[in-house]
């Protein structure tokens, strides 16, 4: 679609949700386009925090599958639309209920910590969901002699581990872009800038993390990247984050981290394919006719929003 052709797409939602009383939430990871016409960007736990606080009939999340479940988890009186159904997380897949239901019977004395990219059936099994943002500061509160089951992310529980001095047992699960960035480019990248700050979501291998700066959410990198003088960063996330970085930061330079070239399959990008589902002309569509809509079971969404509420309350 040419420019001119998206920026009437763009009015044309801002009309129908306002004509249907409806608002727009986006994940940071979503296409800039999508972010320009959201009413809240946000990362997972903000995007969470904000759908219980709105006043709308309609709320539209433009994100993956289990941002729409979360939020419709927590508002199951509004009508919660997701543009397009099939915007999964090589994450949450990595964490089946089923499989989780029989590592919990073998460690009938560990809880579970999950986090917030899984599966509402996951949620309904675990004790207590996290986020990236407030990942430390749950863990920290939780009974010093606490036997805990962390998934689905094993960088981001090393990571918990790590600063917060827990043997949290770990499931073996990882995001299929964090999980691939290229040490090789980033050292390399490093040498070529000096002065350069290396930010990177704690989803990332360790190797990463090791040579980063600042670790954090979205939310927290995005902070940093506006509050610190430094002029240029190398950014270790999904490439989303940039066009909200860049909108803050006019005069400073954003290096996004390739990931590693697999021969024969890999290529030049660092971009979560599902949120790019996201689009100007289904979220238009889904507007105008209300579907699709995020339904979640009664049994499963009263058995999930307890371990989403306690993180709320913990955060
Ligand atoms: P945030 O919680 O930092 O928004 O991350 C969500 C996510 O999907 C990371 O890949
Ligand atoms: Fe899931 Fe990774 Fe995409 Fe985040 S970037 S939504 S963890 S697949």
């Amino acid at each position: 679609m040419n420019l001119e052709g998206q920026e009437r797409l763009k009015s044309d939602i801002i009309k129908l949700k306002k004509e249907k009383n409806a608002v727009i939430f986006a994940h940071y990871y979503t296409r800039p386009e999508i972010q320009d016409i959201a009413d809240f960007i946000g990362d997972s736990l903000a995007l969470a925090q904000q759908a219980t606080r709105v006043h709308a009939d309609i709320l539209i999340m433009c994100g993956v599958h289990f941002m729409g479940e979360t939020m419709k988890i927590l508002c199951p009186e509004k009508k919660v639309l997701v543009p397009d159904m099939n915007a999964g997380c090589s994450l949450a897949d990595s964490c089946k209920a089923e499989d989780l239901a029989a590592f919990k019977a073998q460690h009938p004395d560990h809880m579970v910590v999950s986090y917030v990219n899984t599966s509402a059936d996951v949620k309904a099994l675990t004790d207590v969901v996290v986020t990236s943002s407030n990942a430390k500061k749950i863990v920290d509160q939780l009974p010093a002699d606490a036997k805990i089951i962390f998934g689905p992310d094993y960088n981001l529980g090393s990571y918990i581990n790590s600063v917060t001095g827990r043997n949290m047992l770990l499931w073996n699960g990882a995001c299929h872009v964090h999980s691939r960035f290229s040490l090789e480019a980033l050292l390399q990248f490093k040498k070529e800038n000096p002065g350069v700050e290396v930010l990177a979501h704690p989803e990332c291998k360790a190797v990463i993390l090791a040579q980063s700066d600042v670790i954090g959410s979205t939310k927290a990198l995005l902070e940093h990247a506006i509050q610190s003088s430094a002029k240029r960063f190398i950014i270790a996330t999904e490439s989303g984050i940039l066009h909200e970085m860049q909108k803050a930061c006019p005069d400073k330079e954003f290096i996004p981290v390739p990931p590693e070239v697999t021969e024969g399959v890999g290529c030049s990008c660092n971009e979560c394919e599902y949120m790019r589902m996201n689009t100007l002309e289904k979220v238009y569509a889904c507007l105008r006719d209300e579907q699709p809509e995020m339904h979640v079971k009664k049994e499963t969404a009263e058995k999930a929003i307890s371990s989403i509420q306690r993180m709320l309350e913990m955060s």
